[in-house]
């Protein structure tokens, strides 16, 4: 039997008992902060500064050693170690908590907030330190050229081709820590089922938008369900 084939989403939520806030919940960070000021290309080029400085924080944060992977993150890279077949592990988180885990077949298709692009030479790099306007780029050495590798919205998300692939083939496909409330994330459930294949969960604190959309749901902490989620797919499937 072909080893069956499995895409993971991730957002937010898995992240957040590793102390990296939310989004949209109420403590979350569309709740004092405003996307147009620091998330989009035109906040950028109309006060650079402050994007930079909202980058920075959340780099800083990042990179305390109060932050590490939890037990989500390393039931996910527990799955991908042990499953026989494929795991594609996409993320919409801009953390490097998958990493750290163990995870390696990852796409972080909204970037990377530890990685810097110039917007001279495109050149794209690991980045740890504050960005100001006069950082230079480790590429090409030009000054004050360099904003964060993060998807704006507005902007085009990473590998679509690589994850809509994967979902036109995927037989399990599992939502974690994700509101489903941005596209084209939002839409991957709707992708897979459309496959005639896959099997869709969602495992998170509370009901998504796209909840009537999965076969199968688990309501509560991602590291109290993605581990008993994981423990029992490696034991008996699905
Ligand atoms: N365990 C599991 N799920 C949780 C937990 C937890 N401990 N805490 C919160 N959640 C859930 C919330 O119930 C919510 O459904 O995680 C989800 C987080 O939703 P959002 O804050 O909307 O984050 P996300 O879905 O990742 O946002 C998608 O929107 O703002 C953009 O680019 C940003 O990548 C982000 C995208």
């Amino acid at each position: 039997m072909k080893s069956r084939r499995i895409v993971i989403l991730t957002g937010a939520g898995i992240s957040k008992e590793s102390g990296l806030d939310t989004f949209r919940d109420a403590d979350g960070l569309w709740a004092r902060l405003r996307i147009e000021d620091v998330a989009t290309p035109e906040a950028f080029a109309r006060d650079p500064a402050r994007v930079q400085d909202f980058y920075n924080h959340r780099r800083a944060n990042l990179l305390s050693t109060a932050v590490a992977p939890n037990a989500a993150h390393l039931a996910l890279a527990r799955l991908e170690a042990e499953w026989p077949g494929e795991v594609l592990l996409v993320t919409q988180n801009i953390d490097d908590l998958h990493e750290r885990a163990g995870s390696g077949k990852l796409i972080h298709m909204h970037g990377e907030l530890l990685k810097a692009r110039c917007l001279a030479c495109g050149g794209v790099n690991a980045w740890r330190a504050p960005m100001t306007d006069v950082s230079l780029c480790p590429s090409c050495g030009a000054e004050g050229t360099l904003r964060v590798h993060v998807v704006w919205f507005g902007e085009m998300p990473l590998e679509m081709d690589r994850i809509y692939e994967a979902l036109g083939a995927c037989d399990l496909f599992v939502s974690i820590g994700t509101s489903g409330n941005v596209y084209p994330a939002a839409g991957f459930v709707a992708e897979a089922r459309g496959n005639g294949l896959a099997h869709t969960v969602e495992l998170n604190l509370e009901s998504s938008e796209g909840h009537s959309l999965f076969d199968e749901h688990h309501y509560g902490p991602a590291t109290v369900e993605v581990p008993a989620f994981v423990e029992r797919i490696l034991s008996r499937g699905w």
